[in-house]
């Protein structure tokens, strides 16, 4: 059976496609067949694994207006086990497409071109853009559950009611068994008392719902790591390009959680 994660929050620049390349390239180094789909027009879990516009002719946006299957645009990454849905910035267009054509069950159309190959892997990650709109709709109708990253800066819960209400409404209407899987606290610095501050608020109200590192018994919590903002840049996840930096063995403690689990 393959479990389909979404990584969402609507704020920007808190940690998602970070998570959804290394959380995908942990899996896939424990050997699971994992697919990444990058369904944000930013694009940057496909870039940031090395692809650039030149490398692939077809993309997310042609699957989701039924130009493509998703097989059609799946791509081989350099771990054997990892493959890649890419996007691409033309994907801006989708959300418009989809209003100005009253297309029926848009909400849905992901969730029916993921069926087509669902049996092919053990885990889809589906990384998502830094809105609430019809994209980040159509993630979260397809997958089974969502793993909200929490940068730990000021106002990193700031928004986080909108998202929750969201989250139940799908489960309300589209998706029953939608559940949360966890909020992953990101960019923890131990020398910031707002880090210490974001984190003890975290586990006030959703201690149930934070990953836990059975080994050592302790929170998954994803450490500030420059090592982490480097690798996208080499086209690499952390695990290929510094096994042994924070960053990498806490993304490794993430999918051990949810192996395990
Ligand atoms: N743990 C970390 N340590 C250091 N830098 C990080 C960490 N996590 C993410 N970053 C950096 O912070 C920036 C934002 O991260 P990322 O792109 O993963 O966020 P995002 O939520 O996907 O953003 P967007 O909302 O734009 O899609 C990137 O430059 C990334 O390299
Ligand atoms: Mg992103």
């Amino acid at each position: 059976m393959s479990e389909i994660i979404a990584i969402a929050n609507q704020k920007g620049g808190v940690g998602k496609t970070t998570t959804a390349i290394n959380l995908a390239a942990s899996l896939a180094v424990a050997e699971k067949r994992v697919l990444l789909i990058d369904i944000d027009p930013q694009a940057n879990a496909t870039t940031g694994l090395g692809f650039h516009r030149s490398d692939y002719e077809y993309n997310i946006y042609h699957v989701l207006i039924g130009r493509k299957r998703l097989s059609q645009v799946i791509l081989e990454t350099s771990l054997s086990t990892l493959h890649v849905a890419p996007s691409n910035i033309g994907l801006v267009g989708v959300e418009k497409e989809f209003y100005d054509n009253n297309t029926k069950g848009r909400e849905l159309i992901l969730k029916t071109k993921i069926e087509e190959i669902k049996d092919q892997y053990d885990y889809i990650i589906i990384d998502s853009p830094p809105a609430l709109g019809s994209i980040t709709i159509n993630a979260l109708s397809a997958a089974n559950s969502v793993i909200i990253p929490i940068q730990c800066e000021f106002f990193a819960l700031e928004g986080l009611a909108q998202l929750l209400n969201t989250v139940k409404l799908i489960k309300k209407t589209i998706n029953p068994t939608l559940e949360i899987k966890g909020f992953l606290p990101t960019m923890y610095s131990t020398q910031n008392n707002l880090s210490k501050q974001v984190f003890a608020d975290l586990k006030e109200h959703f201690k149930s719902k934070l990953f836990l590192d059975k080994e050592s018994a302790s929170y998954v919590v994803i450490p500030r790591n420059i090592k982490l903002a480097e690798s996208p840049s080499f086209g690499k996840p952390i695990i290929l390009y510094d096994v042994e930096s924070p960053g990498s063995k806490a993304y490794q403690n993430l999918a051990n959680s949810i192996l395990v689990s």
